[in-house]
């Protein structure tokens, strides 16, 4: 099944909104219009707004790099994806920043995806183990545990337009991607766990990133690995030219897989 392939530019907690705009409106120049990949900007919340007027949607979509799962109350600090519903297409959940940083759980992230597919947002759901759940043996059990959770309260008709992103912890921020024969190995089970949960349809509309460190050298590599369908960028993101060079190294991986 063809995929529509996904870039997404995770801009984490970067830029100002003076900068954001700027760096919008020059990947606004070099990027093309191309029908097979699209392209995702996960500016902070407070760019939110601004960029919905200014990006020209045929190019860039927007994405939230987080959100609260409860639509509206007395929770101060808190921005839900009730909120966002109207501004953004996807909300990135579960990112291993959050894990970390604000100690997010399971529960937090399975209640996350539940709130954007509720709100008509499409959640990109970062999952990936740690160096040390790694060199325990506990990739696999991770990753099942992470997407059984996370996915308990969909059916599998939302599960169909989700999107996966495997971001090993390990990888993310580091000094390269992990390799391609890991990466290949976790999206398989990654893609197993889903036909096991939703059956073979599911499995095959719903779209894999990969995510951490990914720079344009890497790219054609990563692509070519089968069931993998875009990535999930981070710092090659803030830079316009590296994230345009990876945009169109997608884009041939597109064109190449097209004419197999
Ligand atoms: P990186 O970040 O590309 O800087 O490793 C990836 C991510 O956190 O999504």
């Amino acid at each position: 099944m063809k995929r529509v392939k996904l870039v997404v530019a995770n801009w984490k907690m970067y830029l100002s909104v003076h900068e954001a705009s700027l760096l919008t409106n020059r990947l606004d120049k070099v990027i093309k219009v191309h029908r097979d990949v699209e392209v995702v900007l996960a500016p902070n919340y407070l760019c939110l707004q601004p960029l919905s007027v200014e990006i020209d949607r045929r190019k860039f979509r927007l994405a939230a790099q987080d959100g609260f799962y409860i639509d509206d109350g007395a929770y101060t600090g808190a921005v839900s994806l009730s909120q966002m519903r109207d501004l953004v297409h996807y909300a990135i959940i579960g990112h291993s920043e959050r894990r970390r940083y604000f100690h997010e759980s399971f529960d937090e992230v399975r209640d996350k995806v539940a709130a954007a597919v509720r709100n008509d947002i499409t959640p990109i759901l970062c999952l990936g183990e740690t160096k040390e759940e790694r060199a325990q043996k506990e990739t696999k059990q991770v990753l099942h545990d992470q997407i059984v959770t996370a996915l308990s309260n969909l059916t599998s008709e939302d599960a169909e337009n989700l999107v996966l992103a495997y971001e090993p912890v390990w990888a993310v921020g580091a000094s390269e991607p992990a390799s391609p024969d890991t990466i290949a190995a976790a999206v398989d089970w990654i893609r197993y766990q889903v036909r096991e949960l939703y059956g073979q349809k599911t499995e095959a509309s719903m779209r894999v990133l990969y995510g951490g460190s990914d720079e344009p050298e890497y790219v054609s590599g990563i692509m070519a690995i089968d069931g993998v369908d875009g990535l999930l960028v981070g710092r090659a993101s803030l830079n316009y030219e590296s994230f345009n060079d990876i945009v169109t190294a997608v884009h041939l991986a597109a064109l190449s897989e097209t004419n197999d």
